[in-house]
């Protein structure tokens, strides 16, 4: 028997105190399905409105009139949620744990601190001129100030626009951009394990690039000196001593927007997905407390960075919105060991953690010593997203991390949906290794083949939703149209996903990986198009195609052909030079892992590059390459082959 015909039941004991069993989920799922109006309108309810909302759901995903509206007469205020209506009970309890990347440093925040703290961020701000709709660009570590920042934004009817503080300067410098943010926040500098990060210096390259940023307000973190330009940058503390720790929550429309976060996709630049605030509120909670079968009490802890939608879903926004307890981890899972997750679990008493394939793989080669030595009596369910997880991994997080004793909710999303899509619920799904399994309440998910035909039962084809749910993303910032190519063009009347998907016999999905020309390595999405371009960028490059190809630890790694302008040679230290000057233009997450130099590309006659030939040459699968008589030229494929990069 394979690994992926194996079920695992919900243990009984996680059975008796879940909040949603299975015949729960049949009908609640059966009610949201039947009459997402009644459904919705109910749920919304989690949350506190300032003006109750008499509309609920108001979407067409139709061509010529696209949009997404829910609680659209409903106001609110995403801060206040996650905060003021806490204070009334729960003003002392640990809102949110912060752990530094120096195994010796953590704090506990309360609400009632959260609150005082994320007042005094919003009056900063306000003291800067931001008002209400501006947009603020975040580029900070994973300290407590991201998060004060983020609500301090919502707060005052900010958006935020987060950029991950491993993006260079070059990428940091086209999202300022791209939503003209005036206002940016970072830090002298941000520390992974041990290692420190150049923020302020990015920010300060960066701003050479971007046109109209007024205003930099700088955190002190390490304390290492930066250079600090007069009537532009200013310090954190400085501007916070005196000031007021009360700040009124601007009421804010339901359909209000609440954040940007610019993702990869398969053409062009990174595109700005919109969120806004009621509907995206009460996904990210509900999600949060369902499918981790939060209850009030439990210490939660999920390692995304908040510069990815998972932090900002799943570290900030829902947990808060719950009055969770939600762990904040600065460094890395193997520093200053690979023990570190499960001293950081046994240290905090952390009862739910939420975390990505690639770290479980890397961890899972260091040895199980690591692991066992520590207790993790604590935890009683784990997580997993961001990548499909392989059933070694999974069994091995499941028997060796979680003792066999913690269920594993295997949550498949993306940026663009705001929160969890499909997963299992820990007290009502048995489990696959592999499988993401079912539907979380109010999605329709179908498999369609390439002509837009829906495929009934067991069966593989690309993945789509066909019906609105309150969390996803409402538009690309600034450019609608690209929203509609981008989602509902592929298969009009659906949302494309971009993912290929299998569903067995029990209904059960199968996320099988990206359909498209993005990449995921380590969870993290990189589009082909984005490292192309930024290769191209180099005076000796003249062409480049770039794959994914699988690799052991982060999934999938980055493979680049890369064709020299005449004259060049393609030398060991020119491929070097080449993953350096990517790790510049974009970041190190982008660094390709084998360079190879190609006289030529494979190439139809009418030009176009023939990735199916490459990606099979990158995964050393080439005694099949299929029909290559359409080609240009080709003899490339020969050369392509003889001088490989992966030979096996
Ligand atoms: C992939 C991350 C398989 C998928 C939340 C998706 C997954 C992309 C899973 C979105 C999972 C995410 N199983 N694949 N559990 N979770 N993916 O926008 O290809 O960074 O389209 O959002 O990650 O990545 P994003």
């Amino acid at each position: 028997m394979s690994n992926q015909d194996k079920i695992f039941p919900v243990p009984d004991d996680f059975a008796k105190n879940a909040l949603i069993d299975d015949t729960l989920y049949q009908k609640m799922y059966q009610a949201s399905i039947d009459d997402p109006d009644a459904f919705w309108g109910e749920h919304g309810k989690r949350l506190s409105w300032s003006k109750q909302y008499t509309k609920v759901k108001d979407v067409s995903w139709s061509k010529e009139n696209l949009h997404v509206n829910w609680f659209s007469d409903g106001e609110l205020n995403v801060s206040y949620n996650c905060i003021d209506r806490h204070l009334k009970d729960k003003a002392d309890q640990i809102a949110i744990i912060w752990e530094g990347d120096d195994p010796n440093k953590s704090e506990n925040i309360t609400f009632a601190q959260l609150h005082r703290r994320v007042c005094r961020f919003a009056n900063v701000l306000k003291s800067m001129g931001v008002q209400k709709g501006d947009r603020v660009t975040i580029y900070l570590p994973m300290i407590p100030e991201a998060a004060y920042a983020m609500l301090a934004c919502a707060r005052i009817g900010a958006i935020h626009s987060i950029v991950f503080a491993g993006f260079s300067a070059e990428a940091l410098a086209g999202r300022i951009n791209d939503c003209r943010s005036s206002v940016i926040i970072t830090a002298d500098e941000g520390l992974r394990g041990s290692k420190s990060v150049p923020l302020k210096k990015n920010v300060d390259e960066a701003v050479k690039h971007a046109l109209g940023v007024d205003k930099i307000l700088v955190v002190e973190n390490t304390g290492n000196p930066v250079s600090m330009k007069g009537g532009r940058d200013i310090w954190w503390h400085e501007a916070a001593t005196g000031v007021d720790e009360f700040c009124e929550p601007v009421a804010m429309k339901a359909e209000d927007p609440l954040f940007i976060l610019y993702t990869s996709g398969s053409t062009g630049q990174p595109k700005g997905v919109l969120h806004t605030t009621g509907g995206y509120l009460v996904w990210a909670s509900m999600t949060h407390e369902y499918v981790f079968d939060y209850k009030p009490g439990d210490i939660y802890w999920c390692t995304a960075d908040v510069g990815w939608v998972t932090g900002h879903s799943y570290i900030v926004y829902g947990p808060l919105a719950n009055a969770a307890t939600t762990l904040m981890f600065e460094g890395v899972p193997t520093y200053p060991d690979a023990s570190r997750f499960w001293n950081v679990v046994d240290k905090h008493k952390v009862n739910i953690f939420y975390t990505a394939p690639t770290a479980i793989r890397a961890l899972m080669g260091q040895g199980e010593d690591f692991v066992k030595k520590t207790s993790r009596k604590s935890l009683r369910l784990l997580g997993s997203v961001g990548e499909p997880i392989n059933p070694e991994a999974w069994e091995w997080y499941y028997k060796v991390v979680g003792d066999s004793r913690c269920p594993i909710v295997d949550t498949w999303w993306q940026t663009e949906t705001g929160g969890i899509m499909i997963s299992p619920l820990p007290g009502a799904t048995p489990l696959k290794p592999g499988s993401a399994t079912r539907p979380f309440f109010g999605i329709k998910p179908e498999l369609v083949d390439s002509e837009g035909v829906v495929l009934e039962g067991a069966t593989e084809g690309n993945l789509v939703i066909s019906d609105s749910w309150p969390g996803q993303m409402r538009t690309v910032y600034g450019d609608h149209q690209r929203f509609k190519d981008t989602y509902f063009s592929a298969y009009p009347g659906k949302y494309f996903t971009g993912d290929g998907c299998r569903r067995d016999e029990d209904g059960y999905y199968w996320i099988t990986g990206r359909v498209d020309d993005v990449i995921n390595v380590s969870g993290h999405r990189m589009g082909t198009a984005e490292v192309e371009s930024a290769l191209v960028a180099h005076d000796l490059v003249s062409e480049a195609a770039v794959v994914g190809y699988p690799h052991d630890v982060k999934g999938q790694g980055i493979y680049a052909y890369v064709t020299l302008s005449a004259g060049n040679d393609g030398t060991p230290e020119l491929a070097k030079d080449l993953v350096n000057w990517v790790r510049a233009e974009i970041g190190p997450i982008a660094s390709p892992d084998k360079i190879q130099f190609a006289p030529g590309l494979p190439k139809t006659r009418s030009g176009k590059i023939m990735r199916r030939i490459l990606r099979k040459i990158a995964e050393d699968e080439f005694s099949n390459l299929g029909d290559t008589s359409t080609l240009a030229d080709p003899e490339v494929v020969d050369d392509l082959i003889e001088n490989r990069q992966n030979k096996k």
